[in-house]
């Protein structure tokens, strides 16, 4: 949440970091800022809305070499230009960029007051520049230091001062900060997306250090002044900035990704031959694995929606017992933590803030916890310290697509790894890789012919409300279809297990209701189909996700969509396809803002 960059070096530094901002974007966007150093002030510059309403602000902006920016997601005070970063200290020498909470922000701000400071603005960022104004007597390190010890909570912040032209500061504690070595100038920014253009040669900050960037490098201390080494990594040969590749929109170009994306993460870990699955990074022996008594995912959002099909998985192929857990519910009730339990900690981003938590409770129990991550070097794939990556590729649109099937792709395969070390047969493990394997394929013919999308996106555009039902495995890909219908076009809706749905939603339902049933041919088919039965019974208007050739289904349906046949524990890798559309094209229809809906923001690095 909040995206910073900061820029130092040869070149004007305006239109970089205003650059690096649009790389950013899907990180926060209700309102963005700049400022540049100049030889007699800081110029600074905001906007609310997006940062393209920035760039046409900043179009005359001075030259200068060094400069920070910042798009924001609102956590302390509204939607204001006061409220946009940078914030400037009383004599606006020093110039303050944040992402993050300062949880101590009243008691700091009362200090301040009493001390004459007259705050500007609503927000908590502006206590870093008049802390670090508060003890500033030429050397900034020191008050730098000062103030992030003074701080309680999290963030990531870059300083710049009027006083010292050559020097940015950048501070971390929770969230991203990663610096960029370039060729004579140096860039810092929250996601490696907003460096890649400058070099591959980055340096990944890490919690409570304090880093001193100029042109020629990085110098790294502890925040109680310490110098520290640090290790230069380069950026993997294939990561590059996020292209829409010519689809109109993120969202629609990670969906049409998937086939690739699912396959990427099968790649050199499913072995149809042998019946197996091999994930290196989770470090986990056979001896390891059998020693295994329960597995607990964590996750928020689409990542708990997959990790509620990982976890039935295991529970069905493994004989396992196994659960997920939404991270913010998780880390506050003061969890057990099974000694003989492995933890999944499953993001996208790496940065989840809950699921940070999560982890650090489950570590802080002696528990273990792997990671299933997308970002290469992010903060949860540093905690867990093990794990697998997902190498789904940046995902960008803020509504998760891509990430989500190889999040269930690779929990499927822990799972056929985990079920080979217990009853499952060589001969069933041939037929689980074999059905991985065949899933790329599969979601590949389903992308080119997608059936009446468009028929259901008509029947629930204009709806007072929408019910998804699921049984089994198409339960959380319920979750998952209407947490996608929320997002993207907010339309009124909400999922149900099939089963369930005469306790209660079954009273919301009118005539025409729209009602979407995710019935694939699995053990549950029966009962969904009663399901279905039921809710037409009342009215409700059925549009039916199924497999193809299912007449039965398809003659009781009114909208039909057909899926290809699959075993059931890959169902949701299909199931979910139609959904991410249905999503997609509801919200073009409404004119939301696809890749960018209101409230929203891809990382969440706030409790
Ligand atoms: C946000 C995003 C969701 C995502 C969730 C968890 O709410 O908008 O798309 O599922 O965070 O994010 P993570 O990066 O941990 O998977």
């Amino acid at each position: 949440m909040c995206g910073i960059v900061g820029y130092v070096g040869p070149q004007p530094a305006l239109p970089i970091l205003v650059e690096g901002l649009r790389r950013l974007e899907y990180r926060g966007y209700d309102s963005a800022g700049v400022a540049v150093r100049t030889d007699d002030a800081i110029w600074v510059q905001k906007a609310v809305g997006r940062v393209s309403s920035l760039a046409a602000k900043t179009r005359l902006g001075p030259a200068g070499c060094i400069g920070i920016a910042h798009t924001r997601w609102a956590t302390h005070g509204g939607v204001t230009e006061a409220n946009a970063h940078p914030h400037l200290d009383e004599r606006a020498r020093i110039a303050v960029v944040h992402n993050g909470i300062i949880e101590n922000m009243s008691e700091l701000k009362r200090e301040l007051e009493q001390q004459g400071v007259v705050f500007k603005s609503e927000t908590d960022t502006e206590i870093f520049a008049h802390l670090i104004r508060s003890v500033y007597d030429g050397d900034p390190l020191q008050a730098v230091s000062y103030a992030v010890k003074r701080v309680r909570g999290t963030y990531g912040i870059a300083v710049m001062f009027q006083e010292h032209p050559e020097q940015l500061f950048v501070a971390r504690n929770g969230s991203p900060l990663v610096i960029g070595l370039g060729d004579g100038e140096t860039v810092v920014a929250s996601d490696p997306q907003a460096v890649v253009e400058h070099t591959r040669r980055v340096v990944y900050l890490k919690d409570r250090e304090l880093a001193i960037l100029t042109r020629d490098g990085v110098q790294v201390h502890s925040f109680d002044g310490r110098s520290l080494d640090s290790s230069i990594e380069m950026l993997e040969a294939d990561y590059k900035v996020a292209d829409k590749e010519g689809f109109p929109h993120f969202m629609l170009k990670e969906i049409h990704e998937q086939p690739r994306s699912i396959q990427r993460c099968q790649l050199g870990r499913i072995q149809v031959e042998d019946g197996n699955a091999r994930l290196g990074g989770m470090e986990l022996q056979p001896r390891d694995l059998v020693g295994i008594q329960r597995v607990i995912m964590l996750g928020c959002g689409t990542s708990y929606h997959a990790g509620m099909v990982g976890s039935m998985a295991i529970e069905a192929l493994a004989r396992v017992p196994s659960r997920a857990e939404i991270a913010s519910e998780f880390r506050h009730r003061h969890p057990i933590v099974p000694r003989e339990a492995l933890f999944v900690a499953i993001s996208q981003s790496g940065e989840t803030l809950d699921t940070l938590g999560a982890i650090q409770e489950v570590q802080l129990k002696g528990g273990d916890c792997v990671g299933v991550v997308n970002v290469v070097g992010s903060t949860i794939a540093r905690t867990c310290g093990r794990g697998t990556y997902l190498y789904s590729g940046p995902e960008v649109a803020v509504a998760s697509t891509k990430a989500f099937t190889s999040q269930i792709t690779a929990l499927l395969t822990f799972t056929l790894m985990l079920a080979r070390t217990r009853d499952l047969s060589y001969d069933k493990g041939q037929e689980v890789a074999q059905s991985l394997h065949d899933i790329p394929a599969k979601v590949a013919h389903y992308l080119e012919r997608p059936g009446p999308i468009d028929e259901a996106v008509e029947a629930i555009v204009d709806a007072r409300y929408v019910l998804f039902l699921g049984r089994g495995f198409s339960y959380p890909v319920a979750l998952e279809g209407a947490l996608k219908l929320k997002e993207i076009a907010y339309v009124p809706c909400e999922a149900y297990p099939a089963g369930e749905m005469k306790h209660g939603p079954i009273a919301m339902l009118e005539e025409g209701t729209p009602v979407i049933v995710i019935v694939p041919r699995d053990s549950q088919r029966e009962k969904a189909i009663s399901n279905i039965k039921e809710v037409q019974a009342r009215g409700a208007k059925v549009i039916a996700i199924h497999t193809e050739g299912d007449e039965l289904v398809q003659s009781i349906a009114d909208i039909s969509i057909e899926v290809p046949a699959c075993a059931e524990y890959v169902s949701p890798l299909i199931t979910v396809l139609p959904l991410q559309l249905i999503a997609y094209k509801a919200g073009l229809a409404l004119g939301r803002d696809i890749d960018k809906p209101r409230n929203l923001a891809k990382s969440v690095t706030v409790e």
